[in-house]
């Protein structure tokens, strides 16, 4: 018997909206078979249509008035690729409301009014996915959703950004500086000619909000994570780290707590940053553009996804995933789970507990060690190992002191670098780095 065809709207049409109509093109007979689901692309919403695209669509399916798509009653189910908050939110609440689901891979959105559109969404009655907003092509958000939705998830660290992935990549294996590394991910078309929102972690800070909404079901927006970029970071600390066994990654690290009774209450740590990867560590193999994410749990323990974290293709294979499970829902006359999320504490960045790594320039004459060292002891901060290097470009009158610490508060860290920033004996104050335990 044919069974009707599930009728699509797609809002924009570019890198990936555009590879996901390839698929649903070139592909029907395949998805059918494999699905038992027939898809019929039925307009395509675009800023312009005179624009040269690389998919070559059937005519008469293009046109600028997504507002018509995402209400049309022509339509079954909505996917919007067009990123950005507005007009992605209008529309999508539009579809929503109209009792249409919607598959969207757009981040910066929902990081930032996630608990708005999951509401419209449970109001209705109808899906809203969004597997391709984290890792693109990386099956990370049905996993943490369905497959563990009874586990304790602890923690989740991601490399959740290709661009400075590949910069550290290059950095570290390559001997480049960060301007080098940069230019030739510019070239290589990985990051954009203003890299702000890669390089300084926007845009793994998005991910890491959504990661915590779906994680532990908190409210967590973009602006609510901790974030520090890559910019900053040297040759040196990338060959120090490799000297005491570590990779340098920027990870979006979510935790949960469970606090300690009545004087903290549970609460969750949201925060990118450069972190050093113990070299045996399974982030640590995640080279060039891929990203991964590590999911630690109490049943399950640890475990790892790797892919291609961006890129049309592999993001359109988590929306194309996402639109086959909205079309079997709307068969079965179902949605899948909605996200309800409460609030939580959100602790500060001062109360994180973590190894630390810090270079200092200091003056290389007696007295002066026991200087430095004074300071961490006055802040409660133990020192693990320290190791010395005369710096012969200061022709031999400074030396280059790097610390690892024991786990230490943040705060007594930061209290830590204010007191040696007013020694004399210290000229510059490097990179201080977190330390990823193994
Ligand atoms: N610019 C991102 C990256 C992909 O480099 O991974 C989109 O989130």
């Amino acid at each position: 018997m044919e069974t009707a065809p599930v009728r699509v709207g797609l809002l924009g049409c570019g890198n990936v909206g555009g590879a996901l109509a390839q698929l649903l093109l070139d592909d029907a007979d395949r998805i059918r078979s494999r699905t038992g689901l027939r898809f019929e692309l039925r307009a395509v919403a675009v800023r312009s249509q005179t624009r040269e695209r690389r998919v070559s669509l059937p005519a008469g399916l293009l046109t600028t008035d997504g507002h018509a798509v995402a209400s049309s009653a022509d339509i079954d189910v909505l996917v919007e690729t067009i990123g950005g908050i507005e007009p992605a939110r209008s529309l999508i609440l539009a579809a929503l409301k109209a009792g249409k689901p919607v598959v969207t891979a757009n981040k910066e959105l929902l990081a930032n009014c996630g608990a708005e559109l999951f509401e419209a969404a449970a109001t209705a009655g109808v899906d809203l996915l969004f597997e391709a907003s984290v890792a693109g092509g990386i099956p990370i958000i049905r996993p943490l959703r369905e497959s563990l939705a009874g586990e304790h998830v602890r923690r989740v660290m991601g490399i959740v950004n290709g661009t400075t992935n590949f910069i550290l990549t290059r950095m570290s294996e390559g001997g480049e500086n960060y301007h080098d590394a940069l230019a030739e991910a510019q070239s290589l078309g990985y990051a954009e000619r203003d890299p702000t929102a890669d390089v300084e972690g926007f845009d793994a800070a998005a991910k890491a909000a959504i990661l915590a909404n779906v994680a532990f079901g908190v409210r967590v927006v973009a602006g609510d994570v901790y974030r520090e970029g890559i910019s900053e970071l040297t040759p040196s600390d990338i060959a120090m780290a490799d000297r005491m066994g570590y990779v340098l990654k920027l990870l979006a690290i979510v935790a949960q707590d469970d606090g300690d009774g009545d004087d903290t209450p549970p609460g969750v740590a949201v925060r990118v940053h450069p972190a050093m990867v113990p070299a045996t560590h399974p982030l640590a193999s995640v080279r060039d553009s891929y990203n991964a994410v590590f999911v630690e749990g109490d049943s399950v323990g640890q475990l790892m996804l790797l892919g291609r974290g961006a890129g049309g293709p592999p993001t359109a294979s988590a929306v194309l995933g996402d639109l086959i499970d909205a079309a079997h829902n709307l068969r079965n006359r179902s949605a899948g789970r909605t996200v309800a999320l409460r609030e939580s504490a959100i602790r500060p960045i001062d109360d994180l507990l973590s190894a630390y790594y810090l270079r200092l320039l200091v003056a290389d004459r007696p007295g002066v060690l026991h200087a430095v060292s004074g300071v961490f002891g006055r802040h409660d901060v133990s020192i693990r190992s320290m190791e010395q290097e005369t710096d012969e470009e200061a022709g031999g009158d400074e030396a280059r002191l790097v610390f690892v610490t024991h786990p230490a508060r943040e705060r007594n860290v930061q209290a830590c670098l204010h007191e040696l920033r007013t020694l004399d004996v210290v000229d510059r104050i490097g990179g201080l780095i977190r330390v990823i335990g193994p």
